[in-house]
């Protein structure tokens, strides 16, 4: 990703140590996808979560897919997804012939609302419609989801948690890790995550009948035999070794970028809270956010769009936030729980750039226009 002068939103950092992992897989001809570097990046993946296992995938997608596979989630059945989200946290619950209900956020977190959560599960209950399968809240932008209240009301109605984590690695609630909190948790490895494998994602849990079946439904659904042989459909969503091997890499600077994600948050904040009308998001008491993107809050829709365009004219991508998937066209059918505070935060939020080698120079620039608008 290298074109002069462009400032990214959020670029992949290589550590140093990725391109040693390829070698070692090169040099032992582990090219596919099994291999050390895939069995050493699952251990690590599931120590630093705080999970007993974590299966890697070619997507978080595909592990949202198969999380709802598991579970059994098919046609006719429902399932509940923040709406304030990126399609790929609800995708798959099409793919699985299920209906998404989506629900609103709320201020603090932008997250799903745990208040608005226990009003569509009451409606739902009271009207003797089958209650949704499962319930996806999502820890957006590095910001953990309410997921005390959320685990609470998803308990009294027996309804599993899928965690999407997939832009929180590293993100902390009461000291427990984002993707350890739900019946499953989520992970992404894409391009522009905290971490990249190139593209990628996991599906974490405590729960190794889970794993194990994620691992055989991941690889075509192949039974115990010599011949190919099938009694399920499966999908092939297994992590490459080479990615794996990328991963390994990225691991050990981890902890180093959660560091520069927060650095980079912290220094648009010093500089621009004063700024009238912009507003940032803090971390409640208990929530440690990775920061994977600085998220900003403008007075108004006109505000907003002045400030990217703006940087956009000096080459610096900024992006407005996710659009909600009520809000979206192709799911104008589902049923929504909710007001308009996830259509409000779209209307006046803007991820800026929060690349993890972003020198002070290039933050400068950044906040050296927005201070002159
Ligand atoms: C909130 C959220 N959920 C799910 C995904 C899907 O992950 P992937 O792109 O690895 O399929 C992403 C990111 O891309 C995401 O940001």
């Amino acid at each position: 990703m290298i074109e002069k002068g462009k400032i990214w939103l959020s670029p992949p950092h290589m550590g140093g140590r990725e391109q040693w992992y390829i070698n070692q897989a090169f040099e032992t001809n582990w090219i596919s996808t099994v291999g050390p570097q895939i069995n050493a990046f699952e251990k690590l993946l599931a120590h630093f979560i705080g999970t007993e296992n974590s299966a890697v995938l070619g997507s978080g997608t595909a592990a949202i897919h198969l999380a709802l596979r598991i579970l059994g989630v098919e046609h006719g059945d429902s399932v509940i997804c923040q709406s304030f989200t990126f399609a790929g946290s609800a995708n798959p619950i099409v793919y699985q012939g299920a209906a998404p209900i989506f629900i609103d956020s709320e201020r603090e977190t932008l997250n799903m609302d745990p208040d608005i959560l226990e009003d569509a599960l009451k409606q739902i209950d009271h009207s003797k419609q089958p209650l949704p399968k499962a319930i996806i809240p999502v820890h957006l932008y590095g910001m953990p989801a309410k997921m005390i209240e959320i685990n609470s009301i998803a308990a009294q109605y027996n309804i599993p948690v899928i965690e999407d984590a997939a832009e929180a690695l590293g993100s902390k609630l009461n000291g427990k890790m984002a993707g350890s909190m739900g019946a499953m948790g989520v992970l992404s490895f894409n391009g522009n995550k905290i971490i990249t494998t190139s593209g990628g994602g996991a599906l974490l849990s405590n729960n190794k009948n889970y794993i194990d079946e994620v691992r055989f439904l991941a690889t075509q659904a192949r039974d115990n035999a010599p011949h190919y042989q099938h009694t399920q459909i499966g999908y092939n969503y297994r992590m490459g070794n080479i990615n794996a091997a990328v991963g390994l890499g990225q691991m050990e600077v981890l902890e180093e970028r959660i560091k520069q994600k927060r650095e980079v948050f912290n220094y648009y904040q010093d500089s621009l809270n004063r700024v009238e009308g912009i507003e940032f998001i803090e971390e409640p008491s208990g929530y440690f956010s990775n920061r994977w993107l600085t998220t900003i809050l403008t007075k108004s829709y006109e505000q907003r769009e002045t400030i990217r365009l703006t940087l956009e004219k000096e080459n610096i991508e900024s992006r407005p936030l996710w659009k909600p998937m009520h809000l979206q066209p192709v799911f104008k059918n589902a049923r929504y729980f909710g007001g308009e505070v996830s259509e409000e935060i779209f209307n006046r939020g803007l991820c800026l750039p929060s690349g993890t080698a972003l020198n002070k120079e290039e933050l400068n620039k950044i906040v050296t226009i927005i201070l002159q608008l």
